[in-house]
């Protein structure tokens, strides 16, 4: 089990080599761009990018016409990414708690931030993720596929972290009261490690139409 301040310490410390290495990496991954603009064609409001890094998606929410601002457990990350993107807004706070009213938000994207979070802890993090959105409003949660229904750790560069089955956090999900409306999964690229990739998109309520503005 990882605490927070071993997870934020581990990111401080790898911030700007994170950045250099990820910073572009939208640019070779068209499935997930397309899932980003599926979001944003279907999102309206604020929308958050939590555990947003070197804000690198943050900006590219932004590029989609999306009022997107940052949040993230580091403060290296947060600096890097108010540096690289000084016209947008990024603050340093944690998914478990998050500085954001209720029902204030469009629509939230974690993008394997939430890879490092004690499964334990995990529907904390919904049940923010659910408080701060709007009824409608949509989730895109990008993570490491594994088969096994129950999370399985591995050794992550940067700190321990876990694969999830997709239809394990869907569950999961469906009790934070989300409902799922779209699934990717892609083969890992030859310098990807040798894990699936999945973003799931689900919006807040119950139900089974999908709702475009
Ligand atoms: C693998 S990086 C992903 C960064 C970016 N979202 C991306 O897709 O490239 C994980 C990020 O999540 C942040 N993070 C981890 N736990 C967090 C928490 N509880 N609250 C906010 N940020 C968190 C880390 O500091 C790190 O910047």
């Amino acid at each position: 089990m990882i605490e927070q301040s071993d997870t934020k310490a581990a990111y401080d410390a790898v911030a700007g080599l994170y950045a250099e290495l990820f910073g572009d990496v939208l640019k070779t991954l068209p499935m997930e761009r397309g899932v980003l603009a599926a979001f944003a064609e279907m999102t309206d409001g604020p929308v958050a990018d939590l555990g947003c890094g070197p804000g690198h998606l943050t900006a590219h929410l932004a590029g989609l016409g999306l009022d997107a601002f940052g949040v993230d457990l580091s403060p290296e990350m947060v600096a890097l990414a108010r540096k690289a993107h000084p016209d947008l807004r990024f603050d340093v706070g944690t998914m478990t708690a998050l500085d954001i009213e209720d029902g204030a938000l469009g629509g939230i994207l974690s993008s394997y931030s939430l890879i490092h979070t004690p499964p334990d802890d995990l529907p904390v993090v919904f049940a923010e993720f659910e408080r701060v959105l709007r009824q409608g409003g949509h989730l895109v949660l990008g993570f490491f596929a594994g088969d096994d229904p129950e999370p399985e750790p591995f050794d992550h560069k940067v700190t321990l972290a876990y694969r999830w089955s997709p239809d394990t956090l869907v569950v999961l999900l469906r009790h934070a009261g989300f409902t799922e409306i779209a699934r990717m999964r892609r083969e890992p690229h030859e310098d990807e490690r040798p894990f699936q990739h999945v973003h799931l998109l689900v919006r807040k309520g119950c139900g089974d139409t999908v709702q475009i503005p």
